[in-house]
Formats: C-alpha cells, sequence, structure tokens
C-alpha cells in the first residue's frame, strides 16, 4: 500500500507528465505554424512519450492500492521567437522534470518505500535520454545558426523520429 505522501507526490507526476506532453503539443504546433514539419514530428512523438511516463505512474498507483487523482493541466504557451527557442525550453523543462523525479526518489527513501525507490529509477534512466536527446538539438540548432539550408536539413533529420510505443515504456 502507499503511504498517502508518497500517491500524493506521485498524483502531482502525473500532473506534470501530462503537462509536459501538452507543452510539447503546443510546440509540434509552433513548427507547423513556421514550416518545420519534421521538428512538428519529433516533438509530437516526445508529446506520446509523455503520456507513457504518465500511464506508467498511474498503473503503478493503482496496483499498489493507491488511487490516481487527476488534476487540470495547466496552459502551455502558444508562441516562441524561434525553433532554437522551443528547444531550449524543452531542454529547460526536462531538467525540471528530472529534479522532480529525484525529489520522489528522496521522498521514497525518506518513506522507506523501497518498491517506489526501485520502480522510479526507470525514470532515473529516462531523465537522462530525455536531457540527452533535448540538449543535441539545441546544439545543433546552435551549429546551424542562421543558415536556411542547415535549417532544412536539420528539419528532414529530425522527421525521422518515429514514435514506438515498447521503446517509451521501457518494458
Ligand atoms: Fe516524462
Ligand atoms: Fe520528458
Amino acid at each position: 500500500m502507499l503511504s498517502e505522501k508518497i500517491q500524493n507526490a506521485i498524483n502531482l507526476q502525473i500532473n506534470a507528465e501530462l503537462y509536459s506532453s501538452y507543452l510539447y503539443v503546443a510546440m509540434a504546433m509552433y513548427f507547423e505554424s513556421v514550416d518545420m514539419s519534421g521538428a512538428a514530428k519529433w516533438m509530437n512523438s516526445q508529446a506520446q512519450e509523455e503520456l507513457v511516463h504518465a500511464d506508467k505512474f498511474m498503473h503503478y498507483v493503482n496496483e499498489r492500492g493507491g488511487r490516481v487523482i487527476l488534476e487540470a493541466i495547466e496552459k502551455p504557451p502558444v508562441e516562441w521567437k524561434s525553433v532554437l527557442d522551443a528547444f531550449e525550453a524543452a531542454l529547460e523543462h526536462e531538467r525540471k522534470v528530472s529534479s522532480l523525479i529525484n525529489d520522489l526518489v528522496t521522498l521514497a527513501r525518506e518513506e522507506n518505500d523501497h518498491m517506489s525507490d526501485n520502480f522510479l529509477q526507470w525514470y532515473i534512466a529516462e531523465q537522462v535520454e530525455e536531457e540527452a536527446s533535448a540538449g543535441e538539438v539545441v546544439r545543433k540548432l546552435k551549429l546551424i545558426g542562421d543558415s536556411g539550408s542547415g535549417r532544412f536539413m536539420i528539419d528532414n533529420e529530425l522527421g525521422q523520429r518515429v514514435f514506438v510505443p515498447a521503446a517509451g515504456s521501457g518494458e
């Protein structure tokens, strides 16, 4: 059985994962509006991954005899200054999520909840990937600067990303 403290903290994290998905859909729609359909596809895949993250947490809460409480999801921004600006915001957001996951592990340890601690380790590893993939795009976008052909090439590259549910769920 989950302690109330852990249940509440995981419910907050479920909201954070759903917001991440919402934020990335908003970014994908911004990319589409500036004719970066490859970047939009990349971000849409990212949004779907976030739903997998939320889903895993939700099932975990039920498996441990807790209750999932869904709260309202905050409205994400509509516009960014540039594609780079949006990816920098995504990286910043992932860093914030990493610190939330870190705090959850700390709480699980304080509560002596080894099951939650173990469960959360998947998210710890996942956040390493999340920060690395957003960071890689930021670096590439900085390299190409204002180059139109560079922008064209990176959009093509980002468009290669395909959402694979099994990889996202880690199962
Ligand atoms: Fe996530
Ligand atoms: Fe993420």
